[in-house]
């Protein structure tokens, strides 16, 4: 069944400046202490932002990218379109190769990498303009998409529930309501109370700083815990449901999430707790067949070794491994919530049916 998303929503995290030329984005890693914009419109810029999670969330990476290129594409508006071409293609294989896991990050770059492609014997202003309204569109479609998310996903919910929640999957990684906090924002929306406990997700501490900002600027019971504290929730009765949000869905179920997501699985699935994960089509990679075949980000060790710390708290040269994110297998997981409703096991069959 699809619900009506109300008609006065506007995402907060990325917009266009009036004049159309740079993006302007919400700087997610200087949150919860400042909310600040940041302004941009060249290639660097652009790519440092996702790189260095100013904006981040598999969805959000997506609709930022769509914006990246646009306004970077207005810049060679007096080039021929053969020029036009092979600097879009250079800049749009340049910002495709900020991060790897998420898989929205390739699939808006697609969508507009298709319009150059389709226009070749057009002009430069109706491509510029068609790249504009693509982006645009992706963004739209994403807020309708997370709408329908957070409706299936409040149905499983009771007044009262415990929910846990890891890393960060809320309106700020995506366009509004989120995937994994959707149900549980529209669900106090619309007078319900939940109590929820959100990892602080280590290394990089999304959880911490911007799913407890978020979910107490909305007024929500949320309760913040380190990583290594879930199963002691769990055991205490605390916990209904595992929702989690996701990077990538690979064909058989499998998905890529933040580090940390695989073991939550895994305690809740011995604590006999349904885990959910919760993700639009643009997250769904039926070319990819299991999580084996998920490409994970390494990220820098300092992450580990020093950031966040007045002091190092290692050794200064200590080998730290970082991957930043980890693969949860399709056994461990209750079902999918997705726009197009809940895919249960067997999810290679489900998810084809709905998403080939
Ligand atoms: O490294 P990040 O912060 O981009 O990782 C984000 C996550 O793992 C989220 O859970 C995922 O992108 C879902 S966002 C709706």
């Amino acid at each position: 069944m699809n619900h009506q998303m109300p008609e006065n929503i506007r995402p907060e995290n990325i917009r266009l400046s009036n004049d159309r030329k740079k993006v302007i984005i919400i700087d997610q890693s200087a949150l919860p202490n400042k909310l600040e914009y940041l302004t941009l419109d060249q290639p660097e810029e652009c790519f440092d932002a996702i790189k260095t999670l100013k904006v981040r969330g598999a969805p959000a990476i997506g609709i930022f990218a769509a914006f990246a290129m646009y306004v970077t594409a207005q810049q060679w508006a007096d080039h021929s379109i053969e020029e036009f071409q092979k600097k879009y293609q250079l800049a749009s294989e340049y910002l495709n190769s900020a991060r790897p896991t998420a898989v929205n990050l390739s699939w808006a770059i697609r969508r507009l990498q298709q319009i150059v492609d389709d226009h070749a014997g057009g002009s430069v202003s109706e491509v510029i303009a068609l790249l504009g309204k693509e982006a645009e569109k992706i963004q739209q479609e994403d807020m309708e998409m997370c709408y329908q998310i957070a409706s299936h996903g409040l149905s499983l919910l009771k007044e009262g529930d415990g929910i846990l929640t890891h890393c960060n999957a809320g309106p700020l990684a995506t366009s509004c309501y989120g995937t994994a906090l959707g149900p549980m924002l529209l669900g106090k929306e619309q007078g319900m109370n939940f109590r929820v406990f959100a990892d602080e997700t280590r290394p990089l501490l999304q959880g911490a700083r911007l799913t407890t900002y978020e979910l107490q600027k909305a007024g929500i019971d949320v309760t913040l815990i380190c990583d290594n504290m879930a199963s002691v929730v769990m055991k205490n009765g605390w916990v209904d449901k595992v929702f989690v949000g996701c990077d990538r869905i690979a064909a058989n179920g499998d998905f890529a999430n933040k580090i940390g997501t695989s073991g939550v699985a895994i305690l809740a699935n011995y604590y006999h707790i349904p885990v959910y994960t919760l993700g639009p089509s643009s997250t769904i990679d039926l070319d990819t067949p299991t999580g084996a075949d998920i490409p994970i980000e390494l990220r820098d060790p300092d992450e580990i070794r020093t950031m966040w710390y007045k002091e190092p708290m290692a050794p200064e040269k200590v080998p730290c491994y970082n991957p930043s994110f980890d693969v949860t297998d399709h056994t461990l997981l209750a079902g999918i919530i997705t726009e197009k409703g809940i895919v249960y096991p067997p999810f290679e069959e489900n998810l084809k049916r709905l998403f080939r």
